[in-house]
């Protein structure tokens, strides 16, 4: 089978040779053609001979020089095949195949006579001025078997020594999608991406963040997103016509979307292709579309489990501020690292234990002091204390948005806690979305948006200083996560949607749907510090207008193995696991760091199931299985197969489950712990409460 072809037409109403460049996936299910057959370059894809990426246009936008957008021809192409696996020095699952066919396609400004077209939304943004004569650009493609990749290459050629990207024409045309469901959160907002998700007919999905998820009639699902964003804006999809999204880059204060001097290489545009929900949790594209690891040995980099002076805070109990209701006292971290230390916990988060909290902290950036401690924080005795007892004290950097003075103390600050042996900092960047505050070389105060080229530098270069330490960085209000995990290994996780905080106090708090959701959408970008378990939900009271986490107490158990990451907190107060010990102790049991995911089954928003397979540790069987299920406000049951287990071994199923009269809203403490011996040749039926969920450990035997 020829799996890359060029074919060449000859366009009947003019003299030049139009080319179609396909490729296709190993398996042969999805095709990508690339074609400059119209006035401007187009993308098509299939996935099983149905069209699920209609005509869509590729190009860019300069301030400067005129637009890559028509008269270019393709004048060129390389393919090739990659069959490949490497491994993950920690993840969701170790080996990763990376199997691919691959075209490098080479497009120039054939010199026609550039004339205007009307054709399409973007033709006012076609330059009236020819093109730079011969400037030329590379698409480079990659088709999987779950999906696909692109993205521009404009090297440093004559007159664009400058670059100041305006825009990317790049369309996103969904097939059928009139019949097509969105699932997705508005992009530009103020709240970054900290939005309840919504599932709407795709027409109501007017401005959009990535990941981005598509149900097509046919229940075909595509998640819509970008991999490897350095030194590039981000890209949020904006509906220009019904169905035709364009890429919208979130640009500078002043306007310009990407600046650069040394040619562009924009992030991989991506669209992975599932036949439903479930295979949609089994891709690693993202990851596959990125570099390897740069840093070179990362045994010191730390997955673990850890808990904090945190929760506390959320809900009022103390403050970040220092006074008498002072959260990060030495006696209260103290008191953390043993529980921590008894537990086998590895590291306890610290929140307030710098100089700047008091007052109104989210619009006090300028007065943060990351090297100061508040006199009631013992910070030589601490990090000794928790060094000592294994129980490590893991250090917090809240910026407030404001990243000038951040960046002012950011050696110091890394060394401080280096000095004190700290491996994992926390960072923080609460700031409405578009009020970054950036002094620029001129001192003028500039208003940055968090995912644009500004900001995607600024937290990358967090996390390369931090490396040069070796200390591992956990992001929240982050740029989204593109599979930088792969190149920087100590990018450990990030925030990046509605966690469990908005629980605490969000106006409303997260839904019912809300973990499903995540699972589909947020999740499929890279690991989240979410903060799973809380067992005392009623610290508000439990009415349902109040806030409290809207799900049993098992839902809480199961989030630890649906939702990924490395690290992983037990956020609620030691009081309320003790209270608790016996679904405690699921929390005690569950690894972060895996062998294999499996996606077991699922809809979006509805429910979802995932297994994992837990990676040797000293600590840990690698024989050991886990399962997590959780579902929405419908009570349900879900059967499961459970040959993913070893064919060869017996099983302790250490079942954490809703009670038969458990409910969110109603009876959310109602849990049952059991046991079952089984095989890989059983099949289980879990029973769901209305958001509820099943956490099990299947011990090997
Ligand atoms: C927002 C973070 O998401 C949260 O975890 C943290 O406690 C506050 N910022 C304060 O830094
Ligand atoms: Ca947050």
């Amino acid at each position: 089978m020829r799996l890359i072809s060029a074919t060449l037409l000859l366009l009947s109403s003019s003299a030049c040779l139009a080319e179609t460049v396909t490729i296709t996936s190993p398996n042969g299910d999805i095709i990508v053609q690339v074609s400059d057959d119209k006035e401007q370059v187009e993308y098509r894809v299939s996935f099983k001979d149905q069209m699920v990426i209609e005509p869509s246009v590729l190009g860019l936008v300069f301030k400067e020089q005129a637009s890559f957008m028509s008269n270019f021809k393709i004048d060129g192409t390389k393919t090739n095949t990659q069959r490949t696996e490497w491994q993950q020095p920690w993840g969701e699952q170790t080996v990763i195949k990376d199997h691919h066919n691959y075209a490098s396609i080479t497009l120039k400004n054939s010199q026609l006579p550039n004339h205007q077209t009307n054709k399409g939304w973007f033709s006012e943004l076609i330059s009236p001025t020819p093109a730079t004569l011969n400037a030329q650009y590379t698409l480079e493609v990659k088709v999987f078997d779950d999906g696909i990749g692109f993205r521009y290459l404009v090297p440093n050629q004559d007159g664009f020594e400058h670059i100041e990207l305006i825009k990317e024409a790049t369309e996103f045309t969904i097939a059928n999608a009139h019949d097509t469901t969105a699932y997705w959160i508005p992009a530009r907002g103020w709240n970054r991406y900290e939005y309840t998700y919504n599932e709407t007919p795709l027409s109501e999905a007017a401005h959009i963040h990535t990941p981005a998820t598509f149900k097509t009639k046919n229940n075909v699902h595509l998640s819509i997103h970008e991999a490897a964003l350095v030194d590039y804006a981000a890209m949020t999809l904006n509906q220009r016509r019904p169905g035709k999204y364009v890429a919208d880059l979130t640009p500078w204060s002043d306007g310009v979307a990407v600046k650069s001097d040394n040619g562009l290489t924009s992030s991989w545009r991506t669209i992975q292709i599932a036949e439903n929900a479930a295979e949609l949790l089994n891709s690693h594209l993202i990851l596959n579309l990125n570099e390897p690891n740069k840093l070179g040995d990362v045994s010191w980099v730390k997955p673990g489990k850890y808990v904090g002076i945190w929760w506390e805070m959320h809900i009022n109990k103390s403050t970040w501020g220092s006074g008498e209701k002072h959260g990060a006292t030495t006696q209260n971290t103290k008191y953390f690292m043993d529980f921590a230390s008894e537990y086998g916990f590895d590291g306890v988060l610290v929140e307030g234990w710098n100089i700047g909290w008091d007052g109104d902290w989210f619009f006090n950036g300028d007065v943060f002091s990351f090297t100061e401690n508040y006199d009631d924080f013992d910070i030589n005795a601490l990090s000794e204390y928790g060094n000592d007892k294994g129980a490590k004290l893991i250090g917090h950097h809240e910026t407030s948005g404001n990243v000038t003075n951040y960046r002012n103390q950011m050696q110091d600050a890394l060394d401080l806690y280096k000095k004190h042996g700290v491996e994992q900092i926390k960072t923080g960047y609460v700031a409405d979305g578009g009020n970054i505050k950036r002094i620029d070389e001129n001192g003028i105060v500039r208003k940055e948006w968090h995912d644009g080229q500004f900001m995607v530098n600024e937290y990358l270069y967090n996390v390369t200083e931090a490396a040069k330490r070796k200390i591992s960085i956990n992001t929240h209000e982050p740029i989204k996560d593109t599979g930088l995990r792969r190149t920087y290994p100590n990018w450990l996780s990030r925030e990046g949607a509605r966690g469990q905080e908005f629980n605490a106090w969000g106006n409303p708090p997260n839904p019912p749907e809300h973990l499903p959701m995540l699972a589909f959408t947020r999740m499929l970008s890279g690991p989240m510090d979410f903060t799973p378990g809380i067992f005392d939900m009623g610290f508000n009271g439990l009415e349902a207008d109040k806030n409290r986490p809207q799900t049993t107490l098992a839902k809480q158990l199961a989030a630890y193995v649906v939702l990924y990451s490395p690290i992983q907190m037990a956020a609620d107060l030691p009081e309320n696991y003790l209270a608790k010990r016996d679904a405690f102790q699921f929390i005690l049991d569950v690894p972060t760091d895996w062998t294999k995911s499996i996606g077991l089954a699922g809809e979006v928003g509805d429910f979802v199931v995932m297994a994992r397979q837990a990676k040797q540790t000293e600590r840990y069987s690698g024989d050991d299985w886990f399962v997590g299920a959780v579902t929405n406000e419908d009570a349900r049951t879900v059967d499961i197969s459970l040959d993913f287990l070893d064919a060869n071994k017996q099983y302790e199923a250490q079942i954490y489950r809703d009670g038969d009269n458990a409910h969110w809203e109603t009876n959310p403490y109602e849990y049952v712990i059991e046991t079952q011996q089984v095989t890989s040749k059983d099949k289980m039926t879990l029973k769901l409460a209305a958001s509820g969920g099943t956490a099990i450990r299947f011990k090997a035997l």
